[in-house]
């Protein structure tokens, strides 16, 4: 590849803005206490900030539920402030992502109001509306994936609109020229201004099938699951026209230099990476959530690895997500020891890696008391541990009231163990996980082998996973160990000699290796290979 970009080589952080800083006492962060936080951002070595929805919203989805896209919502600021905010993560050299939500807006976007006045209306096409079935009740079986049937019924009007989250989020009509137009504009509008790029909320369920055509069953469908899944969404995600409505997105970034287009999409990898596109141009980076879903073991990641890096169309930049405002976080995931391995995954494996805030500093999930639960998903289908509150709370930032997060009541409650987990004092402490993150950003940005070298994965047996970066003559050798015990790995080349430049246990640093050596459990280095 000749040619790499800030987004090829850079690293991804997600700020969570209700959750970042909060500037003005209101208990919400906002765009002011994220600019007050871009040293520590730039400190850390993070080259891209993406930040989830600030447009005004009813927040009946937590902002996922636009009502103007063209506006920043008071809770969080201005315009100006958010133009502010921009400049000096320019100023920095550093880059700002937004979230873009084309799925569906909110039921109170003038649009929807509009929409669902009347039939005649203009706007009556720009969203899904279907007469009952011909017995009556809802047009066909596709669930909302925030529980119960996807269809609501209008009673004014006597048709049904889809939406394939909450009631509040009706579903617009990608079908409909003047949707895709009206997005195009919207996309321009912040491009003008100067964000980076975009990461595209759903990408995979912008268009559903025309025919309305039921889903099946889902054999593999067990209770405890989410009820959405007791049918498979062939009809009502990744159709195949999605192609040609990212493509025709992709064209829009490409009308500027540098920008990005990054696509939230839940898919298996041979789909997935089918949003690069036929010739490269649709997503640039189709999300890559495989650190999320699979099961945290070598053999499998070593296999889902290899399975990805041989699915990547020629051209394709891979990339990989340790996690997110919708998932249970890293730490509470693997454990805090294995959260350090999978930092090294993160930062090592070939491609761009996303990282959420707090992930740094080894932030858990917070158990929230059934009173202060935020989250609808969790209030509509309650006792699966569905809601996404644990990993929305508060960012940690140092010993003092609410982790220096607000000085009013936080939204969401801070997490417990702050006083002794917090970024002021991990910045002081050179074994804490906020160190190690450090480190190990500063070697990848200084390291061409680490963030745009070759791959080649090292057969091992047990539970440690060894693969080399290369470019030109740098190689690097990075050997992680899955397990929580000690085991051994034993490499085919006899003459193999590094250096451990960056180790889980700093007592490994400097230490040499050959072919054959130990790990300890959740011991995981990366060294210099000669
Ligand atoms: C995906 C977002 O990440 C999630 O937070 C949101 O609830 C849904 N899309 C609906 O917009
Ligand atoms: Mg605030």
């Amino acid at each position: 590849m000749g040619n790499l970009l800030w987004w090829h080589t850079g690293v991804i952080y997600q700020v969570y803005p209700r959750s970042f800083m909060d500037s003005d006492g209101d208990g919400v962060g906002d765009l002011n206490g994220v600019r007050q936080r871009l040293d520590y951002l730039q400190d850390l070595g993070v080259t891209g900030i993406w930040l989830s929805p600030v447009n005004p919203s009813p927040m009946v989805d937590f902002g996922y539920d636009i009502s103007d896209y063209r506006a920043i919502h008071p809770l969080f600021g201005t315009m100006k402030d958010f133009d502010r905010l921009l400049k000096e993560v320019h100023r920095r050299g550093m880059k700002l992502i937004t979230d873009l939500v084309p799925n569906h807006t909110s039921e109170a976007h003038p649009w929807f109001l509009e929409s669902r006045s009347s039939r005649a209306n203009p706007k009556r096409d720009w969203y899904l509306w279907y007469d009952p079935a011909p017995g009556g009740g809802p047009p066909n079986n596709w669930l909302s994936a925030f529980g119960g049937s996807g269809w609501e019924w209008d009673e004014a009007t006597g048709q049904y609109y889809f939406h394939s989250y909450l009631k509040e989020q009706p579903d617009l009509n990608w079908r409909n020229p003047a949707v895709q137009e009206e997005m195009h504009d919207i996309m321009r509008f912040w491009l003008d201004r100067g964000v980076d790029g975009f990461r595209v909320d759903v990408m995979w369920h912008l268009i559903k099938d025309e025919r309305l055509r039921d889903n099946p069953p889902n054999p593999d469908y067990k209770p405890g699951m989410s009820p959405y899944f007791r049918y498979r969404p062939n009809y009502s995600v990744d159709q195949p026209e999605v192609h040609g409505i990212v493509a025709a997105m992709r064209k829009i970034l490409d009308g500027y230099p540098e920008r990005v287009l990054i696509g939230e999409i839940y898919l298996p990898v041979k789909s997935l990476v089918s949003y690069y596109g036929r010739n490269n141009d649709e997503a640039h980076l189709p999300f890559n959530f495989q650190l999320i879903t699979l099961p945290w073991d070598a053999a499998s990641i070593g296999a889902a690895v290899d399975q990805y890096e041989g699915a990547l169309p020629e051209g394709a930049w891979p990339n990989w997500v340790l996690g997110n405002h919708d998932r249970s976080r890293i730490a509470s995931r693997v454990g805090i020891r294995q959260a350090k391995i999978a930092a090294l995954l993160l930062l090592t494996l070939r491609g761009t890696p996303t990282l959420y805030y707090g992930d740094e500093l080894g932030m858990t999930d917070v158990v929230i008391p059934p009173s202060k639960v935020q989250d609808p998903h969790e209030k509509n289908i309650p006792g699966l541990g569905l809601g996404r509150d644990p990993e929305r709370t508060p960012m940690l930032w140092n010993a003092e009231k609410n982790a220096g997060f607000t000085t009013g009541t936080p939204w969401l409650p801070v997490g417990r163990t702050y006083r002794r987990i917090n970024a002021g004092v991990q910045a002081t402490d050179d074994t804490s996980m906020l160190c190690f993150y450090k480190r190990l950003i500063r070697l990848r940005n200084a390291q061409p082998a680490l963030h745009s070298g070759s791959f080649r994965r090292l057969d091992t047996e047990g539970t440690a996973l060894v693969y080399v970066r290369r470019q030109g003559n740098a190689r690097w050798l990075i050997a992680l160990n899955l397990g929580t015990r000690r085991t051994t790995v034993r490499l085919a080349d006899p003459a193999l000699r590094a250096t451990v430049v960056l180790g889980t246990h700093s007592d490994a640093e400097g230490k040499q290796l050959t072919h054959r050596f130990r790990l300890r459990g959740s011991e995981g280095m990366v060294a210099r290979l000669h």
